[in-house]
């Protein structure tokens, strides 16, 4: 079975992340199914709306650890890549619903979605530091801009998580539920959003966001190169290795 399962019901077409073995990592077959999902639900008529979620307990434990050293990106047209630019040029309102861990990637991709509904059990963190590379999907951008430079800093430079309560209150996200209420309330949002004239809906976002788009993958290709050369450098390499050795990175002299 698919680490991803798709369902479309009265224009609202759900992706959910299904991997619970491995909290839902991100593998780099899983980003080009998900690339190629964004690309079919962006040219379906019966698409309206989007929605992203992961189960009750995890949204996403960003990407596999694994996969980073097993299968590395290694250019900007990794998956990965195709992924964060399907996503940062979809045309379609995205809304967003999250249980649980929210990690790097799982993260960085609610700050393309336009509504986010987090559970009280929900935990966001960008610990692109703690593991020897930098921010992707743009972040680097977005994140000082959703939530000003001083917490942006703390979020990205220390690499600490923090709770739902603080995302609401940065505003990442829109509305904190009990987590057994989210999926049905997402749902509900995105049919009313769904509900609404098509052309209105559409060029609204565009209005919203359309502007920066070309900021926005100009950011996304930076990071990406940077991203693929700091993989390749020892404090990554150490990283990665104290994961699978289920240790603390040693990080002195690097
Ligand atoms: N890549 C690969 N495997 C991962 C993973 C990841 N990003 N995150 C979790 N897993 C695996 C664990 O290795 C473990 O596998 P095992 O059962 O074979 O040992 C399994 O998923 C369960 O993880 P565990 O850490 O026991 O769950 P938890 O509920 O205690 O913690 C997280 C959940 C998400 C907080 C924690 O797993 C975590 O911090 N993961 C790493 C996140 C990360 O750094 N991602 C990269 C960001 S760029």
């Amino acid at each position: 079975m698919s680490d991803i399962l798709i369902h479309t019901e009265s224009g609202v077409r759900t992706i959910t992340l299904s991997r619970h073995d491995k909290k839902n990592a991100l593998t780099s077959s899983m980003y080009g199914e998900l690339a190629q999902a964004l690309r079919d639900a962006e040219l379906s008529p019966d698409v309206r709306v989007l929605v992203l979620q992961g189960s009750e307990t995890v949204f996403c434990a960003g990407n596999d650890i694994y996969d980073f050293t097993q299968n590395p990106p290694n250019s900007e047209d990794a998956t990965v890549f195709q992924f964060i630019e399907a996503l940062v040029v979809f045309p379609k309102p995205i809304v967003a619903g999250v249980c649980g861990p929210a990690v790097g990637i799982g993260t960085t991709l609610l700050l393309h979605c336009d509504l986010v509904y987090a559970a009280d059990n929900a935990v966001f963190s960008m610990p692109f530091v703690n593991l020897g590379i930098c921010p992707e999907a743009a972040s680097s951008i977005l994140v000082p801009n959703v939530m000003g430079y001083q917490r942006a800093a703390q979020a990205l430079l220390l690499g600490e998580p923090f709770m739902a309560e603080a995302a609401l209150e940065v505003g990442l996200v829109n509305q904190i539920l009990p987590p057994t209420e989210l999926k049905a309330f997402v749902q509900r949002q995105a049919a009313k959003v769904a509900a609404k004239p098509k052309r209105s809906v559409l060029e609204t976002k565009k209005l919203l966001k359309g502007h920066h788009i070309p900021a926005l993958l100009e950011r996304v290709r930076e990071e990406a190169k940077l991203l693929v050369q700091l993989l390749k450098e020892p404090a990554a390499k150490e990283a990665l290795k104290a994961f699978e050795e289920k240790r603390k990175p040693q990080f002195e002299g690097l």
